[in-house]
């Protein structure tokens, strides 16, 4: 059965619809009504199949135009950002046409950064390939392209029109992939979602095996807790920060291999195990829900060593984090299971032991 959700405010209200072959005429054509053209925009690491059945989907609506970036982090850059505009601005797409993503995080961040600022903003549709994109980021409207200096440096806040999450995608992911996206719906379970949690207890297995009608709901629990924070607020200045759960850590760890070693999902389920250590540590958790923490990451078979990870080393891009706020650290603990809060006022000899296995 579809499932659906909405998130944005007012008129920026938008549809997330979650199912296994979700890409239809059905959940399609309402979309791209009055939109004479469309861009779709994916990497060469999509399966072909998928960005063919979009485009097959589309075609009798609107006027069907493709990019194909090389697929990779590098793929977010302005050279590609300004490939898109020119692009655009060369086949006379004008305010009342249409961009369509593709792709995982990669393809998504780059097309809705294209969108908010092509003719001061055209709309956009997310179509998450990678289980990370289902559950994150093509929801909440944060779109981002990299520069020298850093990631997501360069970005805006700009909602999608609609988001169609086809769970039949997933199939073709690899494993590793699935599972880095696995961290942060375990996120979500541990920051608000308590069904979410008992959820990924008690079918852990089913899940690992990629259990359709488990993986839905997942999604639809993941994208519940995300669409309620971010709907309450857009632009982050108050309880988004704790969707950065595991993120400060998870974030230094990334930093600290030059983004070559590690999947963001694989630091950041060792960022969480961090951030509980340190929860306890300040008495805001037992050491029984810190054990419990532990052992719902261990029984997705996540690598949570951290042997490797000098607290000196990692100090620089810790301190370097988004979240500080007039010099002051702000860090996302758990005050119990399923329950975040954001604090500056912890010990900071527990970041040190925090990083201790
Ligand atoms: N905007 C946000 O709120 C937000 C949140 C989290 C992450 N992000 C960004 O997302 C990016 C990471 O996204 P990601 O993890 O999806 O990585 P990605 O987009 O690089 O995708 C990973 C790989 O999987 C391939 N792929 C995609 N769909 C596939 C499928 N169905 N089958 C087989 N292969 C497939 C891609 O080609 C790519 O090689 C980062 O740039 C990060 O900054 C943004
Ligand atoms: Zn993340």
């Amino acid at each position: 059965m579809a499932k659906e959700l909405f998130a944005g405010q007012r008129k920026n209200k938008y549809r997330i619809v979650i199912s296994k072959n979700a890409i239809s005429k059905k959940n399609l054509a309402p979309l791209l009504k009055n939109h004479n053209k469309t861009l779709l925009i994916s990497d060469d690491g999509v399966p072909s199949k998928i960005v063919r059945e979009v485009a097959a989907v589309c075609k009798p609506s609107t006027k069907v135009f493709k990019i194909i970036l090389k697929h990779g982090e590098q793929a977010k850059s302005v050279q590609n950002f300004q490939k898109i505009l020119n692009f655009l601005a060369d086949n006379n797409f004008d305010r009342t046409d249409l961009i369509v993503a593709v792709g995982g995080g990669v393809v998504g961040d780059i097309s809705g950064f294209v969108a908010s600022s092509y003719l001061r903003g055209i709309q956009f549709i997310q179509i998450p390939t990678t289980l990370l994109a289902q559950v994150d980021s093509s929801v909440g409207g944060k779109t981002a392209i990299n520069i020298v200096a850093g990631k997501n440096l360069v970005g805006a806040f700009y909602n999608p029109k609609g988001v169609i999450i086809d769970t039949t995608v997933l199939n073709s992911l690899p494993n590793r992939e699935f599972k880095a996206g696995l961290a942060e719906v375990i996120k979500y379970a541990f920051i608000q979602n308590k069904s979410l949690f008992s959820l990924l207890k008690k079918y852990t297995k089913k899940i690992l095996l990629k259990d359709q009608k488990i993986i839905e709901e997942i999604i639809f629990l993941s994208l519940q807790t995300k669409a309620m924070i971010v709907t309450k607020d857009e632009k982050e200045n108050g309880i988004r920060a704790i969707l950065n759960f595991g993120h400060t850590f998870g974030h230094a760890i990334e930093a600290h291999g030059k983004y070559k070693k590690i999947l963001h999902g694989e630091a950041v389920a060792k960022g969480m195990k961090v951030a509980s250590k340190i929860s306890y540590l300040e008495n805001l958790i037992s050491e029984k829900e810190h054990k419990e923490v532990i052992a719902l990451l261990q029984n997705f078979e996540f690598d949570l060593s951290l042997e490797q990870y000098k607290y000196r080393e990692l100090k620089p891009y810790i301190f370097r984090d988004k979240k500080i706020k007039a010099g002051k650290l702000n860090l996302v603990l758990l005050n119990k299971l399923s329950n975040a809060v954001v604090t500056n006022s912890f010990d900071t000899k527990s970041l040190q032991k925090g990083l201790q296995d």
